[in-house]
């Protein structure tokens, strides 16, 4: 019978695997992309396809390379380790309303403030607000406001790299990821996870499917029972991108609903 392995599985049993490689980029880890179920072989997020247009319409792109979505029509919700602080900031723009970056339709809104996570400092708590100059005119997302939908498969999308390494892309890339739960995520990361601010998504066996660099800020979300988009996450971090044994790990929105809240009246409208 013939061998339908072609591709040489990486496994991690070669050891003892060194929790400081998070910027490690074995070539053999990002070997053979699973092929996504329609037979497609693009390979973008990592291991995802291309979004319709419209499909997600509140997804930005932000200028220094990082993903967002709208909270309202004039406020970002994305990754603090995104932005460098709070306070005035005109620095930023934001590109929404497309799926292509280089599509003439794109809306282009530059920053007025930014507020970064209060008691932000590099380990959980990485979200932050950009409020712009002036509204996007595009449905927003919704927030998880408690852990209900914190569980189940969810979408990510992001104009990221396809692979560790790779290039940021032109166009937006989804894929789903299923949730992992805290003492597993901790097997793969260990106090480098706060289970109570972070929650973990991927493909722990095969790896192959993941955010990468380029996606933070962007959300992970997925329906409610209503059918409607919810968001549970926001990009952050992971060790490598798409590794089996690594999964990808996210701000738990539903833990800091009442503080995105509260800073998004704060700064006005
Ligand atoms: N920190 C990265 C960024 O700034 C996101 C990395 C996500 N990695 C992952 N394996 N899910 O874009």
């Amino acid at each position: 019978m013939r061998s339908t392995r072609k591709h040489l599985k990486r496994t991690t049993a070669a050891g003892a695997i060194a929790l400081a490689a998070f910027s490690l980029q074995p070539a053999a880890a990002q070997a053979a992309p699973a092929p996504t179920p329609g037979g497609s072989v693009h390979t973008h997020v990592v291991g995802g396809t291309r979004a319709d247009q419209g499909e997600f319409p509140f997804m930005v792109r932000l200028s220094m390379g990082c993903g967002g979505a709208l909270y309202t029509k004039d406020i970002v919700l994305t990754a603090a380790h995104c932005v460098d602080g709070s306070g005035n900031d005109t620095s930023i723009t934001a590109t929404g309303g497309v799926v292509d970056l280089e599509d003439s339709a794109a809306v282009k809104v530059n920053s007025t403030q930014v507020l970064q996570a209060p008691g932000y400092n590099g380990k959980g708590k990485d979200w932050a607000l950009i409020k712009l100059a002036k509204p996007i005119d595009q449905p927003t997302l919704k927030i998880a406001e408690n852990d209900t939908y914190n569980k189940g498969d969810f979408t990510i999308a992001g104009w990221g790299a396809d692979k560790e390494g790779g290039d940021q892309q032109r166009y937006l890339l989804k894929a789903t990821v299923p949730f992992i739960d805290d003492a597993t995520c901790q097997q793969a990361y260990g106090d480098s996870l706060t289970p109570g601010e972070e929650i973990c998504a991927g493909k722990l066996d095969t790896g192959g499917v993941d955010t990468c660099q380029g996606d933070s800020g962007g959300p992970m979300f997925r329906k409610d029972d209503a059918g409607q988009w919810l968001q549970v996450g926001i990009v952050s971090w992971g060790e490598g991108c798409a590794r089996p044994g690594k999964p990808g790990v996210y701000t738990e929105v539903s833990a800091f609903a009442a503080d995105i809240k509260k800073a998004a009246a704060g700064l006005g409208s």
